[in-house]
């Protein structure tokens, strides 16, 4: 006798479809005017203590209208961003996003396929934008790639494949622990973005293993030194197996000398990885694409398309010349996730065996939809116009009696400080942060910090496609003013 089933079947499904279609056609409706009108809102501001409070909820154990739901997202939470969708959001190494990337990311949830690799659109889709990410950036037709979560993955992808191939030994066999083994090493300048100590913690190698070297006068790394460095490794029984070359170096935008890093990797028989999490895209530049020169000749690379693609977070790419060397690395082996002959586990692990997840998301169709619809030529322009902005900031600062330069301008990078030449370095410095913090509180402009040589400088980073030049003049009159107000009183 077949069992008679239960009467009802939960699920997540609304019960009334036109409700929820009305509210999530108002979120698409007030998240586009957000964008329209992005530049009378403040760039940042302060969470009130009250809406702190309100947000630190118990667990919902039963549900709420989704309208109500949404009215406390408008009220607490959408009010409170970092704010790096604004024009005059400067700090760290962010991006804006845009409509086409929010809307993409809204089909890829919407169709919320499952990217480990399967007989799918989606695994189409990521391996044209693996294909057209090669061919920006100048990598071979038969290399291979896939697309990560941030730059900091991205790297450490490369490097893990670097180690496996240049370890010189069975390093998934026996790991880090093998008897005797000589200690890996791995070189990059002491620029080199702090996802580094993470990868080579992470990968058992320690901290010590990055060997940190010295840069020149344009912050780019000294290529004598890292020479020197290797030979002596060499000579003590390490045994180095990669360099880096960063193109757009966190603090200051500097590009390390691609060329002469890969003599130096054919010299020793090194992996060369280049961290071009920023600066490679721009490749793309027509007048500045020279500055990644050398990026092609990488063993590995790896960039973001949320910072100079302006896509919205999470979107990167790790790219290896020989592309059997992700699978070599990575490919684990399972009766679960064998392909088959046909049907939709054919390439069932494609994408899973050449990274470290699994479950992966559609996060191709927004690289797929923001190349089609806003063209690589205008994505181009726009990188070759904050490059413009930053010389025209530059010229703003140097200009200026009060105002200092305090590296110089490669890219798309200012850092600057207040000089009020009476005052002695700490003072300086301290005047800077106050600088700094109430630029950010009074919401007109998010630049950030950072500090070269011992001096506190404002660092202005633009990947930023909806910053214009008329805000950078209120950025210097904001500092000029404050630091009046702060010496006044
Ligand atoms: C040069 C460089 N490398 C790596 C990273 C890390 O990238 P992500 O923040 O996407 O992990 C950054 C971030 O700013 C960077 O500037």
């Amino acid at each position: 006798m077949n069992p008679t089933p239960p009467a009802n079947n939960l699920t997540l499904d609304p019960e009334n479809w036109d409700q929820i279609r009305q509210t999530g056609h108002q979120m698409l409706d007030d998240m586009l005017t957000h964008f329209e009108t992005l530049r009378d809102q403040p760039v940042w501001q302060q969470i009130p203590d009250d809406t702190k409070k309100s947000l630190n909820e118990d667990l919902p154990m039963d549900g709420t209208p989704i309208e109500a739901v949404y009215e406390q997202f408008q009220k607490e939470i959408f009010p409170y961003p970092t704010g790096n969708v604004h024009p005059r959001f400067w700090g760290w190494v962010m991006t804006n996003g845009s409509a086409t990337s929010m809307l993409a990311d809204m089909l890829a949830s919407g169709m919320n396929p499952h990217l480990a690799g399967y007989e799918q659109s989606a695994s189409l889709i990521e391996k044209l934008v693996v294909t057209w990410l090669a061919k920006l950036v100048g990598f071979p037709e038969t290399s291979g790639g896939l697309l990560v979560s941030g730059g900091t993955m991205a790297n450490l992808n490369g490097l893990a494949v670097a180690r496996n191939a240049k370890a010189g030994y069975d390093i998934r066999e026996e790991g880090m622990q093998g008897d005797g083994r000589p200690e890996l090493t791995v070189y990059g300048s002491s620029e080199t973005h702090n996802w580094v100590y993470k990868a080579c913690e992470l990968m058992g190698l320690g901290r010590r293993a990055f060997r940190s070297i010295a840069i020149k006068g344009d912050y780019s790394i000294d290529v004598a030194a890292c020479r020197s460095a290797i030979v002596a490794d060499i000579a003590a029984g390490k045994k180095p197996f990669c360099l880096i070359g960063t193109v757009g170096t966190v603090n200051t935008g500097a590009v390390d000398d691609i060329i002469a890093l890969r003599s130096i990797a054919d010299e020793f028989d090194l992996w060369l990885h280049v961290d071009g999490a920023f600066g490679s895209l721009v490749a793309l530049a027509p007048e500045y694409k020279h500055l990644a020169k050398g990026q092609e000749m990488a063993d590995s690379i790896g960039f973001d398309l949320h910072k100079w693609g302006f896509m919205s977070y999470e979107i990167a790419c790790t790219l290896v010349r020989e592309q059997q060397g992700q699978k070599e690395t990575f490919e684990q082996a399972a009766s679960y996730i064998a392909s088959s002959e046909r049907s939709l586990s054919v390439d069932i692990t494609f994408f899973a065996d050449r990274g470290l997840q699994l479950s992966r998301s559609f996060r191709a169709l927004k690289a797929w939809m923001c190349f089609k619809e806003q063209g690589i030529t205008k994505i181009g322009n726009i990188i070759q116009q904050n490059i413009e902005q930053a010389q025209y900031l530059e010229n703003l600062v140097v200009g200026n009696d009060v105002l200092e330069l305090i590296a110089p301008v490669t890219m798309n990078i200012v850092c600057f400080r207040y000089s009020d030449r009476t005052k002695n370095a700490e003072d300086l410095n301290k005047l800077n942060m106050e600088i700094l913090m109430r630029i950010q509180e009074t919401g007109l402009a998010v630049p950030s910090q950072t500090i070269l040589e011992g001096k506190f400088s404002i660092r202005v980073c633009l990947t930023n496609h909806r910053t214009r030049y008329e805000d950078l003049d209120m950025l210097i009159d904001g500092v000029v003013k404050q630091a009046e107000n702060i010496l006044k009183n």
